[in-house]
């Protein structure tokens, strides 16, 4: 028979040895290695994940309406001063009224190349790239980037009457 004190002892042994990190290693479903293996290919997979979905994403790229998505930019922010009478009318010939004076351009002539953002006036002057006395919105503050790249991408798109 054990006395008090003994059996304390062997109860805190017991317990040493079955809550110890080993023990729970040896008796869990993986072992050390196995959990460093398949964390590896979780990793794995993980990245292959993200990397179909970034090609994905890009290969879907948004279609941009003129009707839906320009058009209101231009009411937003260019039509008060590019419509009938308007200072910009006046002074460039730039009308704003639809699809087919936006296309037309200025008295001098267009000022979008369909496909071609880079080498659009109007992608120029709204990117805030030209002299600041000619920047568009005429002497307001610049675009929200989402709307100059709603712009750019319908130029870049063929700048379609869609
Ligand atoms: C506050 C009035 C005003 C607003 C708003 C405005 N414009 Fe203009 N815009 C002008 C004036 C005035 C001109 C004539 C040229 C100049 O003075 O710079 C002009 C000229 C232009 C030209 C012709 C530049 C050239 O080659 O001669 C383009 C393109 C243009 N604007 C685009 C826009 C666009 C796009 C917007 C909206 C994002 C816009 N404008 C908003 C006043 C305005």
């Amino acid at each position: 028979m054990l006395n008090n004190n003994q059996y304390g002892k062997v109860k805190e042994s017991l317990a040493e040895r079955y809550l110890s990190d080993s023990y729970l290693v040896k008796f869990s479903v993986l072992s050390r290695k196995e959990i460093r293996v398949y964390t590896k290919v979780l990793i794995q997979i993980v990245v292959l994940l993200m990397f179909i979905l970034s090609v994905a994403c890009t290969e879907n790229e948004q279609q941009i309406s003129f009707s839906k998505d320009v058009m209101p930019i231009f009411v937003e922010h260019c039509t008060q001063c590019h419509n009938e009478g308007g200072v910009g009318h006046n002074e460039s010939g730039f009308l704003m009224k639809d699809y087919d004076s936006i296309m037309q351009g200025t008295k001098l002539g267009p000022v979008i190349q369909a496909g071609q953002s880079h080498a659009s006036t109007l992608q120029i002057l709204v990117e805030h790239k030209a002299d600041t006395s000619i920047n568009m919105p005429k002497g307001g503050i610049k675009l929200p980037k989402d709307k100059i790249e709603i712009i750019k991408k319908w130029i870049d798109q063929g700048a379609k009457n869609n």
